[in-house]
């Protein structure tokens, strides 16, 4: 009898982890490492929230926690909803678990039976497909590209779709393109949905407030209200608000559904910590106005990253709505040679070769169901992020 479990056959580890992960060990060996890797920002936590923490530790407030969030958090995310996104949800319409992924594996756990299918749109975030196949399900991808913004087509959407779908995951600004859908695309999007009753949609608004020039966000049962019922949004407060170690992510939705979610979470992990719930109660309804200043930092580094990038002979790199990332496409330096003698087949090579001979760490787009690319993050200094493209620069004029 085996001892583990095939489930586990059935899955990879964290490619993006493992790249921070490598990154940590050649820095720590005394190598000169630029990590563009971590989906995290660099700013520290607003003191307002540390300070809100501190106080729901002196008050006490430590003990365990109703499964699926305090009332106080829970009332924080209905005005949220109503605030940014016009949607009205009730308490019991809301489930708060220790962070946005959990929330997405809880309603897969909750929901997928063998044979199941939900669609992905690549490029995805790397856990999308893994906790699908986790959950037993199947994941159905539709490949999005460079062309149309790495944003997928209706057309794509429509012969994704098959009478065993049960879910659309939609990632907007997305994680790893930074592609955000506007009101337009998104309701070409929902109107194929309103087609198709049988389809759930799961929408991961975790960059919501991680947008550029003016881009007006949306999120499908804003705008298309014929799929509210039929749709879980999903959102948390580690990127926006900078606490991505507190472990605090939320989702609303239909009321049957976000029992069912409870019922995984209270036979698996129970309440997220009571402390990162009091952290994300005053995240939620204190003071805005850090989020507009980051984003005017944040701005600043795509801009720079994006003009240096398409500076090189061979990459491609368009100008993402949101997020944190950029995901150049490589398919010009395919089959070269570097100078250290790597021939670079695949993105999975070029990263690998860019990491030992510059020193700079990226993820290969293979990851993200989408080559050639590789993904930067630029939530790191300004000086980091200059060095790191005038490397991946001296990089690719080496190749031959
Ligand atoms: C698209 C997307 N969804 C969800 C998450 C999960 O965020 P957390 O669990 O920190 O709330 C991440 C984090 O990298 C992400 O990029």
């Amino acid at each position: 009898m085996p001892f583990l479990s095939d489930t586990l056959s059935r899955v990879k580890p964290s490619p993006t982890i493992a790249v921070s992960n490598k990154a940590a060990e050649l820095k720590a060996a005394g190598e000169d490492v630029i990590g563009l890797g971590a989906g995290e920002p660099d700013f520290d936590t607003p003191q307002n929230i540390k300070d809100a923490a501190i106080a729901a530790i002196e008050a006490g407030k430590t003990k365990y926690t109703v499964v699926d969030g305090i009332p106080e958090l829970k009332q924080a995310i209905c005005a949220k909803f109503k605030r940014d996104n016009g949607l009205d949800y009730t308490p019991e319409q809301v489930s708060v678990s220790s962070g946005g992924k959990q929330v997405l594996y809880n309603a897969l756990m909750a929901t997928l039976n063998p044979g199941d299918e939900v669609v992905i749109p690549a490029p995805y975030w790397v856990s999308y497909p893994d906790m699908v196949l986790l959950a037993g399900g199947t994941p159905v991808i539709a490949e999005a590209q460079l062309q149309t913004g790495y944003k997928l087509t209706p057309e794509q959407l429509e012969a994704a779709i098959t009478p065993q779908t049960k879910w659309f995951i939609f990632n907007s600004p997305s994680n790893p393109t930074g592609a955000g859908y506007s009101r337009e695309e998104l309701k070409a999007l929902t109107d194929v949905l309103m087609r198709h009753p049988q389809v759930w949609v799961m929408t991961d608004d975790m960059y919501e407030h991680l947008a550029y020039d003016g881009f007006e966000f949306c999120t499908p049962a804003q705008v298309e209200p014929g799929l509210y019922d039929r749709t879980l949004t999903v959102n948390g407060v580690s990127k926006a608000h900078a606490m991505t170690g507190w472990r605090i992510g939320y989702a609303a939705g239909p009321k049957e559904l976000i029992g069912a979610m409870r019922k995984i979470q209270s036979q698996s992990t129970s309440n997220p910590s009571s402390i990162g719930q009091w952290a994300a109660v005053e995240a939620l309804n204190g003071p805005q106005e850090y989020i507009a200043s980051n984003n005017e930092v944040f701005r600043r580094r795509r801009d720079l990253v994006v003009s240096m990038l398409n500076e090189i002979e061979g990459m491609t790199c368009p100008v993402p709505e949101g997020a944190f990332y950029v995901y150049p496409s490589i398919a010009g330096v395919i089959g070269k040679t570097s100078a250290g003698g790597a021939k670079i087949v695949d993105d999975e090579a070029f990263a690998t070769a860019l990491l030992e001979e510059t020193g700079v760490a990226v993820v290969f787009g293979a990851a993200f169901g989408l080559s050639p690319n590789f993904r930067i993050s630029y939530a790191t200094s300004d000086a980091d992020l200059k060095d790191a493209c005038s490397r991946i620069q001296r990089f690719c004029a080496g190749l031959s």
